[in-house]
């Protein structure tokens, strides 16, 4: 039998750079740590997808959209005669035509709502500005980000499922196919322009290029860290110097008001030490713990600790669900391990918590304390 060729060397390394991307960037949703990564396999993955959308609209043979096959009554006879023989499909049967503008949609509508929660949850990214106007609708954001991911993956194990199955079925040699380019037919051969080829390779180039810019420069607009650390020790030097001298310099934006303000006012009694103060200075510092509370804060760990608190009356931050429920996953003798302590000592694994700051790529539980 004649071979055709039908998928371009571009289409076909696309193809490959997506297929890793997207597994990767599955994988890393669940380490917070690995959050920069994630983001910028995202926005590589958004730029692939743009870049083959014009590649859609170029006059490129089977990859352009003219020739997908959106015709839902193909469709419906394809599906209803998988078991069957049926119609034979040189580039993309109306199943995959479909499923492939799915995946456009539903991966660029993934990285469009992954930038919005980035910026509105951890104030980052080109969208940090968000965070202030929006902090409140964070969760909502999430679970839209999650949607559009899930239902990305959804499509793709259907095409996935489609292919093993036309091939079981069929002995379809469409795997083959998109590795190496060639069909079994004898429809016409695919040809690229010169400037198809142009576009081929900047598609790809740029991409990758993209990609390595993004993870060597962490502070570059579409994923740089908008939040700024605070120097206490100038904020309010007496907050300062006193509540530092027993243990890590607690952000006053981990615990609402009223739980600053029982504390403040029960200092001669706090967690079994005097901590009192002189009248005026206690004062001084409490205003100061109440201004900055969870209340008055945009940032992820305070909307949250705060949604977890609700009205009870609870004065430590290691005793709220929120806090409870991120580190339930920490094995306890690494908390009471030598080089930590207590659960209390925050500073042991997140390093910038004295300056405010609490990001994902932040925390390190040191090397000795697990053991
Ligand atoms: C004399 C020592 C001392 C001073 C001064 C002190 N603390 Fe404490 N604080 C403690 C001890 C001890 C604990 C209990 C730590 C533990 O449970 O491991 C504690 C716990 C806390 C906790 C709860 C930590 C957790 O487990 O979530 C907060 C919040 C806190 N202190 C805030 C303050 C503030 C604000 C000041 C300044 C006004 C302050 N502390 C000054 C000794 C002190
Ligand atoms: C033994 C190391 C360790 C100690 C001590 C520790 N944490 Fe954590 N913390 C972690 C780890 C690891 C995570 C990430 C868990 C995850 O992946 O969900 C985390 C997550 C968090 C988060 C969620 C991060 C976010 O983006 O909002 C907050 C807030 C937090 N810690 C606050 C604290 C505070 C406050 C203290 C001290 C009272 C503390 N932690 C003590 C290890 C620690």
């Amino acid at each position: 039998m004649i071979k055709s060729y039908i998928w371009s060397s571009f289409t076909r390394v696309f193809h490959i750079i997506l297929v890793i991307s997207v597994g990767l960037v599955f994988i890393l949703a669940e380490f917070d740590k690995l959050l920069s990564w994630h983001a910028a396999i995202g926005f590589t993955i958004g730029l692939l997808f743009v870049y083959r959308i014009l590649w859609g609209f170029m006059d490129v043979k089977y990859s352009k959209f003219k020739d997908f096959n959106f015709n839902l009554h193909d469709l419906q006879e394809y599906i209803f005669n998988v078991f069957t023989d049926k119609k034979k499909y040189v580039g993309h049967n109306p199943a995959s035509s479909w499923a492939i503008v799915a995946m456009i949609a539903l991966g660029l509508g993934s990285v469009f709502t992954g930038i919005v929660v980035y910026g509105t949850q951890e104030g980052m990214g080109i969208l940090s500005f968000l965070n202030i106007s929006l902090f409140k609708d964070m969760d909502f954001f999430e679970d839209v980000h999650e949607l559009f991911a899930n239902s990305f993956m959804a499509v793709i194990f259907i095409h996935i499922a489609g292919v093993l199955l036309d091939r079981v079925l069929h002995s379809s040699k469409a795997i083959e196919s998109m590795i190496g380019g060639y069909k079994e037919s004898d429809a016409t051969s695919l040809k690229l322009t010169f400037f198809q080829r142009v576009f081929g390779v900047v598609w790809i180039g740029t991409s990758i290029f993209f990609f390595l810019y993004l993870l060597a420069n962490p502070s570059n607009l579409l994923i740089a860290d908008a939040n700024t650390p605070v120097d206490y020790k100038k904020e309010h030097t007496l907050f300062f110097n006193e509540c530092k001298s027993c243990h890590t310099l607690y952000p006053p934006y981990l615990l609402p008001k009223q739980s600053w303000v029982k504390m403040m006012d029960n200092l001669e009694n706090h967690f079994g030490d005097d901590a009192s103060l002189e009248a005026s200075d206690k004062e001084f510092i409490k205003d100061y713990l109440v201004q900055n509370a969870a209340e008055n804060s945009t940032k992820e760990s305070a909307f949250k600790i705060l949604k977890s608190i609700k009205d009870e009356e609870i004065i430590a931050i290691t005793k709220t669900p929120y806090w409870k429920r991120r580190h339930s996953e920490i094995d306890k003798s690494i908390f009471t391990s030598k080089e930590i302590a207590a659960a209390s000592n925050c500073k042991a694994c997140h390093q910038n918590i004295e300056q405010g700051l609490l990001n994902d790529k932040d925390i390190k539980i040191p090397e000795i304390a697990k053991g």
